[in-house]
């Protein structure tokens, strides 16, 4: 089934000049780039994305990491997209992510763990609709 996810390049990646090596692995795996940008989100931005989140003890430190610096946002689509880009990134904490994922490979920490992922259709369509409207999204 072809589905649509959403992407985030974290702060602590766009700061290391890693964007272009992620897209590139994400590309080569068949995913497309269907819409793409670099925003410097503010606070207010940062807690209303992560919401779900609001009650977790690391709520406010995630918020204040993901406003730190730029990030790059963007609409995959492919073949099991959502899936497929969970198994690309590896496991939330780089300790537990397997060989060859972005996160074993870029992550510096459980929070700077360098990309973000939709983790359901519900999500992804939440998620891909807070950054992009209509228009912004090709394909
Ligand atoms: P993401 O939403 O960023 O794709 O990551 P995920 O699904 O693998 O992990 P999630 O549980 O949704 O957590 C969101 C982000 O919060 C930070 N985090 N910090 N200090 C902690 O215990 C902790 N746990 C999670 C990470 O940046 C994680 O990606
Ligand atoms: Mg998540």
């Amino acid at each position: 089934m072809i589905q649509r996810t959403f992407s985030i390049i974290k702060p602590d990646a766009t700061e290391r000049n890693l964007e272009g090596e992620i897209l590139s692995r994400l590309q080569k795996s068949g995913l497309r780039v269907v819409a793409m940008k670099k925003i410097h989100m503010s606070r207010a931005q940062a807690e209303g994305f992560y919401h779900v989140h609001k009650e977790r003890p690391f709520f406010g430190s995630l918020c204040d990491f993901m406003c730190s610096g730029p990030v790059v946002c963007s609409v995959l689509e492919g073949e099991d997209a959502i899936a497929k880009y969970r198994e690309l990134m590896g496991a939330t904490n780089p300790a537990n992510a397997a060989e060859g994922t972005l996160r074993k490979d870029f992550a510096v920490s459980l929070e700077a763990n360098s990309v973000h992922g939709s983790d359901a259709p519900e999500t992804a369509a939440f998620e891909i609709g807070y950054f992009f409207n209509a228009l912004e999204i090709t394909g």
